[in-house]
């Protein structure tokens, strides 16, 4: 399994650069699908996350709605949407409370923000991760990261 998907990447890497191919047309698939964290051997809750309009365009908008259900009390957090591949690695800044009159939001609540930010810098592929997170504890997270053979050099995978 692993060298046919190692050897699809790399054609699909060399056909990007030989024509500039929009990189929507090569590893990104529409619609944009997030899943688990637990990829990365994290035991982090999910959350589910789409992306409008479904595509990520450098200087154009786009926002994240992220849904969840808190498995812990969340205090003052960040949202954190991070745009990355091996050699560059972006985050996007939100704070968690501002969508909520009050705060910490308690555990097992529903949850739905809808964080919209401007990406600078969109690489010819990459892989997008979103985190709820303060400084000493991650409370959920969804990546679009499906295949440990596309190392990114952010995460490593064991
Ligand atoms: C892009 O988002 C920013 C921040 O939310 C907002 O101020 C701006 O009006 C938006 N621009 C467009 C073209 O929607
Ligand atoms: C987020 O955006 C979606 C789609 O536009 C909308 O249905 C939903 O009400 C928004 N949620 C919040 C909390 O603003
Ligand atoms: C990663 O993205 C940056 C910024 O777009 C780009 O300069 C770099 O070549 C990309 N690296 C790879 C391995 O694609
Ligand atoms: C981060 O969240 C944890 C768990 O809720 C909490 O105990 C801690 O005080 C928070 N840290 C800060 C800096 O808010
Ligand atoms: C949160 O997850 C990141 C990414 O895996 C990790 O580097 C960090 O140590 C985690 N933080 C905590 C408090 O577990």
């Amino acid at each position: 399994m692993k060298h046919p998907i190692f050897f699809l990447f790399f054609v699909l890497v060399t056909t990007a650069v030989i024509n500039a191919i929009p990189h929507t047309l090569i590893l990104r698939q529409q619609p944009t699908e997030f899943s688990s964290c637990a990829i990365f051997g994290l035991d982090v809750p999910d959350i589910s996350v789409t992306i409008s309009p479904d595509s990520i365009v450098a200087g154009q908008n786009v926002t994240f709605h992220i849904i969840g259900t808190t498995k812990f009390s969340i205090p003052a957090a960040t949202v954190g949407i991070f745009i990355y591949n091996d050699t560059y690695d972006k985050e996007y800044q939100a704070s968690f409370c501002d969508y909520y009159i009050s705060c910490p939001l308690g555990e097992n609540n529903a949850f739905g923000i809808n964080v919209t930010i401007t990406p600078e810098v969109v690489p010819e592929s990459y892989n997008m991760d979103v985190w709820i997170y303060n400084d000493t504890a991650n409370f959920s997270c969804a990546t679009t990261y499906t295949d440990p053979e596309l190392s990114n050099g952010r995460l490593s995978i064991q």
